[in-house]
């Protein structure tokens, strides 16, 4: 566990697998770029207080938000229990994970997110909810998810608006490609569920382009809402600006 925080890292070249034909997706891991991770003196002391309990620091292997791929996360040992696994890539303010804990006292969270300060949004909403079923990690979810993860141990894992990197010179930093399905399928149980959900038509087109060409996932490339998803911050600005939320659920094949 942590006690310092770690700003958020350069972009991390770090996923194995191939691009697509036609190099249209690249593999590396760009979907984030460097940002301020100064924290305000409440978030700080926030920090401070909660980070020893919550935060899990793996190794790192170079940058920040990187891990060293030796290591395997022990969730019973991390949880303290065994149960049921949900994992939030890309948890942001928190405002999904800290809902669903509430909620489901008896599942166990890990919310993977490069961003400083969102991590301590995130620890302050776990204060004020009181849920101790929760851990976060300052990473890379790429790399998490390719050798921090131990295969096939996790029930669910999330993806909810994904920065959209909208503009066509940097759609390449998409987090969904087909190399991130594999390493999503490769932790992912069988039976067990990706949920994602993009307020950005062409990104759910990308979505639905790169769960429709996987042969490791049952897909629904338009699903209903998820109930347990709450109306982040990011949706409402979506929302509020006339788009569309499309919800996709892919189920992991035996
Ligand atoms: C648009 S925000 C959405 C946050 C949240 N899911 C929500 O719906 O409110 C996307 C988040 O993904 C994080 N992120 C982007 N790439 C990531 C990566 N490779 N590993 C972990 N987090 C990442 C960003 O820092 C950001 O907080």
């Amino acid at each position: 566990m942590s006690t310092s925080p770690r700003p958020a890292d350069a972009p991390v070249e770090s996923t194995p697998d191939d691009d697509l034909p036609g190099g249209r997706y690249r593999a590396r891991t760009v979907s984030f770029v460097q940002r301020s991770g100064r924290l305000k003196d409440r978030q700080q002391r926030t920090w401070d207080a909660l980070a020893p309990q919550f935060v899990v620091e793996p190794p790192r292997s170079g940058g920040r938000t990187s891990v060293d791929p030796g290591y395997v996360l022990d969730a019973a040992e991390v949880f303290g229990r065994s149960a049921r696994l949900v994992v939030e890539v890309g948890s942001g303010q928190g405002e999904a994970v800290a809902h669903a804990a509430a909620e489901s006292p008896e599942t166990d969270f890990l919310a993977v997110e490069v961003y400083t300060p969102g991590v301590a949004q995130t620890l302050q909403r776990l204060r004020t909810s009181g849920s101790t079923n929760v851990r976060l990690m300052q990473a890379d979810a790429a790399m998490v998810l390719g050798t921090t993860i131990a295969p096939a141990s996790v029930d669910e894992l999330w993806l909810f608006f994904p920065d959209p990197w909208h503009k066509s010179r940097h759609t390449k930093r998409r987090l969904v490609t087909p190399a991130f399905a594999s390493l999503v399928a490769r932790v992912l149980r069988p039976g067990g569920t990706w949920r994602l959900a993009t307020d950005w038509a062409d990104y759910a087109r990308q979505m639905r382009e790169v769960l429709a060409a996987s042969e490791e996932f049952d897909v629904d490339l338009d699903a209903p809402r998820f109930a347990g998803r709450p109306v982040t911050s990011f949706e409402r600005k979506g929302t509020e600006k006339g788009r569309d939320i499309a919800d996709l659920t892919a189920v992991r094949r035996a």
